[in-house]
């Protein structure tokens, strides 16, 4: 097992770099903020064109931020760290004393860094304690959800944030495990889903504990619920012209970034035969990508990982 948790190895390739900064259109003196730091790539192009303006950099994981404050040191000047679930964005900017963000970005999931960083937990592909928690001050790991919930909970868990049809097989194949032994490390976890699916279903493109893995870090946490907060939080606390970019990275994420998108850009719902809008329901942003911006070829070349990864971005209208 790895014991590589330092700042000074943060490694991750930023997704969708040029194509996600160029959509910001970054003005020098605005307000901005990276809702996930990450290992700093999507600040980095942000702080670099700023002179009076500020970039507010937010991540759940500490060593993100502390990563970052070595890369992003040249522009200390203009970024302000918060370490932070990014749905808190409304208080965060209330603490800071700023009303309006002139753009905002989010690039989520997990980074390379923590999900190669056998000791946190989030990977199939090396042993480690069941933890996954972004945020490593959380109650809440991958272990407790694995040993401590109801098998129809982890059914649900599996079934509606991993997509995974096997849910139910996996789900018993926990708890008849764990009944037995607590599951502890990741490997008794990949070993029990592995076990409870049929061949066929194991020789197909992707390791059949993906989805799981995916599935109990989405539930630790709290990702999804959280995006479609930080979203609308977001949204509201753009200025007029100001762009939310967010780079997904799964169907789940991206059904949400675009209901919301596609929600905040709907003006009034009165029924046609209505002579007067009653409903006083005003258009909050414009769609700017129609379809998502995916990655280019050299990219995908270079960074298999981005292979799944979609750009979708919005401009606020002012509404006042
Ligand atoms: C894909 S990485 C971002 C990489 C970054 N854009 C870069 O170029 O290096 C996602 C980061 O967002 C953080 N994160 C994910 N969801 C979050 C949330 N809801 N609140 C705060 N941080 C979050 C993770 O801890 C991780 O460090």
């Amino acid at each position: 097992m790895s014991k590589n948790t330092g700042a000074e190895d943060f490694t991750h390739y930023s997704v969708l770099l040029e194509e996600t900064v160029s959509v910001l259109g970054v003005k020098e003196d605005g307000i901005y903020a990276d809702l996930t730091l990450g290992g700093g790539g999507h600040s980095e192009q942000i702080a670099k064109r700023l002179t009076t303006g500020r970039l507010i950099c937010v991540d759940a994981d500490e060593t993100a931020i502390e990563a970052s404050k070595i890369r992003l040191a040249p522009y200390a000047d203009r970024v302000t760290f918060v370490h932070s679930f990014n749905d808190r964005i409304d208080e965060i900017l209330d603490e800071l004393g700023i009303e309006k963000l002139d753009g905002a970005v989010a690039d989520l999931g997990v980074s390379s860094f923590q999900l190669d960083n056998a000791e946190r937990g989030f990977s199939y592909m090396q042993d480690a304690p069941l933890d996954m928690r972004m945020d490593r001050s959380s109650p809440l790991t991958a272990y407790d959800i694995v040993n401590r919930r109801s098998e129809e909970e982890i059914k649900k868990i599996l079934y509606i944030y991993g997509e995974e049809s096997f849910a139910p097989r996996i789900a018993a194949e926990i708890c008849r495990r764990r009944a037995v032994s607590p599951i502890k490390t990741t490997f008794e976890l990949s070993d029990a889903i592995k076990s409870a699916m049929p061949e066929k279903a194991k020789n197909g493109g992707h390791h059949p504990a993906k989805r799981s893995f995916q599935a109990i870090r989405i539930a630790v946490n709290g990702e999804l619920d959280r995006l479609s907060d930080m979203l609308g939080k977001t949204i509201d606390r753009l200025a007029p012209g100001g762009v939310l970019a967010v780079i997904s990275f799964h169907s789940l994420e991206d059904r949400i970034v675009k209901t919301v998108f596609n929600d905040a850009a709907k003006g009034c719902v009165c029924p046609p035969s209505f002579p007067v809008c009653v409903c006083g329901r005003k258009e909050k942003v414009k769609v700017i990508t129609k379809k998502p911006v995916l990655p280019g070829e050299a990219e995908l070349e270079e960074n298999p990982r981005s292979r799944s990864a979609k750009l979708r971005a919005c401009r606020r209208v002012c509404t006042e």
